[in-house]
């Protein structure tokens, strides 16, 4: 292949983090096509005016991200479906709005809107006119203390107030987060390529875990190295991209994220859902627990603990968040987007005091905050119990919605296994060989199914299997629902 543009800034740190970067743009923009061949490491090397061994660990990092393919004989290319994890989408994907397809929405005809009318009339009849003006960047206090309340009592997590931030959900959540460790990575790297540690660049050393942590403004842009879940959900993988991350997909198996091999990864950071892992349902063992915050303590890294659907738990008893085993090391994020509405766009971050405090700076920095009306509607509707009695109903309608569809597969599609019922809005279905994801998808879809294809949310190959959700499919529905399933499958496989 002829020249490949690859911009380098060889003053700022993390060379081959600047060159995997460049070569993921040049895919993502379409200059650099699936299939085509890269190339060697050497020749790459010269033209840039960099170590060969630069080339061949960014070569490497993408291979791990299943962005390139590398085989001997043939060279690097890049992967046939590389362009599905493009950083930068142009244009927003169909799928993007198919509430009738997502695996995990709750059921919104059960919005509990009278009550949550009541919330926000309450907070418009009695906060003072000042109260609407631009209020904290974290979040208004009021909501705060009663969002520290709740996750003690209900997810044993341990919780200061005021490092307790309020996002726009666990999308903003982690993006935040990861650009404050992005940035103090950047200012690390900096200081790694041999440069004098500067009074800045220790104080960004001490960023995430340790005291100061505010980002300079101006602040050099940087990347992380960031351990996933593999699989995991791909919505996030864009969101994870763009805030800094340069993704390390680690497997889950029967007891959550291997530890083992998150060891041998360049992580600083691993982003895991223990509650209920997305897409495989799996809890994070107890094991597993102490062996990641093990790794965390001695690799001075951090864990992003997504608590996406940890209100859901129907057959054993809850199980405490990660964050509460080590608040020191674990950031958890969440929101109400399972539990009331993803419409709502409201969540939380609860961070170490120094990562915290960085979090809510960049908070002002990006967009001052969140809408106060609402924040103020929630806080009331914590206070008065709605909340939690809006979850004890839900949390029985899941359950009987939940039983129906287990039932419904073991009668008409045994030959489907079902896994990680215990919790949450969706069951994990590995389905039989030779049954093709997206058709089982397009056909549940058709039947009021809502199902995900894993596939596409993995990085390495497995068997096929998709993510099911339960939450909208009435009891009475489901037998009728999963056997034209079965119907169609076999119809479309005779034909
Ligand atoms: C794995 C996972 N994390 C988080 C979320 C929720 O994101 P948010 O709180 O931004 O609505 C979802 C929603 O589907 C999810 O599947």
């Amino acid at each position: 292949m002829g020249d490949l543009y690859v911009p380098l800034d060889h003053e700022r740190g993390g060379v081959a983090a600047q060159v995997a970067s460049g070569l993921r743009e040049a895919v993502g923009s379409g200059r650099l096509a699936p299939g085509d061949r890269l190339p060697s490491s050497r020749d790459l090397a010269a033209d840039l005016g960099v170590s060969r061994g630069v080339v061949v660990e960014a070569y490497e990092q993408l291979v791990a991200e299943g962005f390139l393919v590398s085989r001997v004989g043939s060279g690097t290319r890049v992967a046939p479906a590389a362009t599905r994890g493009r950083a930068v989408a142009a244009e927003l994907p169909e799928s993007y709005c198919d509430y009738q397809s997502r695996a995990t929405s709750p059921d919104l005809g059960h919005f509990p809107r009278e009550r949550w009318l009541a919330a926000l009339r309450h907070a418009l009849a009695t906060i003072p006119s000042d109260a609407l003006d631009y209020g904290d960047p974290g979040g208004i206090p009021e909501l705060r203390e009663e969002l520290a309340g709740y996750l003690r009592r209900v997810r044993a997590a341990e919780v200061d107030p005021a490092d307790l931030i309020i996002v726009g959900g666990v999308a903003q959540g982690l993006s935040l987060v990861l650009h404050v460790l992005a940035e103090r990575e950047g200012r690390l790297g900096a200081t790694d390529r041999g440069g004098r540690p500067g009074a800045a660049d220790r104080a960004g050393r001490a960023g995430a875990a340790g005291n100061g942590g505010r980002p300079r403004p101006g602040g050099r842009a940087g990347r992380i190295g960031l351990a996933v879940e593999d699989p995991t959900s791909q919505r996030q993988v864009p969101l994870l991209r763009r805030a800094g991350a340069d993704l390390l997909p680690v497997p889950v198996d029967g007891r959550g994220l291997d530890v083992a091999a998150l060891r041998e990864r360049p992580a600083r950071a691993v982003l895991v859902t223990p509650a209920h892992q997305y897409p495989t349902g799996v809890v994070l063992s107890p094991g597993r627990r102490a062996a990641l915050v093990e790794w965390a303590r001695e690799s001075d890294a951090v864990v992003l603990e997504d608590d996406y659907d940890a209100e859901f738990r129907y057959d054993r008893d809850p199980v405490g968040c990660l964050q509460g085993l080590a608040p020191d090391r674990v950031v958890l994020v969440g929101s109400v987007s399972k539990a009331l509405a993803p419409g709502l766009r409201l969540g939380w971050v609860v961070a170490p005091p120094a990562l915290a405090g960085a979090v809510r700076l960049a908070r002002s920095e990006f967009d001052l905050g969140s809408p106060v009306i609402e924040q103020y509607a929630l806080a009331g509707f914590l206070r008065t119990g709605g909340y939690d009695r809006h979850l004890r109903r839900m949390r029985r309608e899941y359950r009987r919605r939940r039983d129906a569809l287990v039932r419904a597969l073991a009668e008409h599609l045994p030959e489907v296994r079902v896994r990680g019922i215990e919790a949450g809005l969706h069951a994990h279905l590995d389905l039989p060989a030779g049954w093709d994801e997206e058709r089982v998808v397009a056909v549940a879809r058709e039947l009021g199914l809502a199902m995900e294809a894993v596939g596409p949310m993995r990085f390495a190959p497995g068997r096929p299997a998709v993510a099911a959700g339960f939450s909208r499919l009435p009891v009475h529905r489901a037998a009728e629902a999963v056997r034209e399933l079965k119907l169609r499958m076999s119809a479309g496989a005779a034909g």
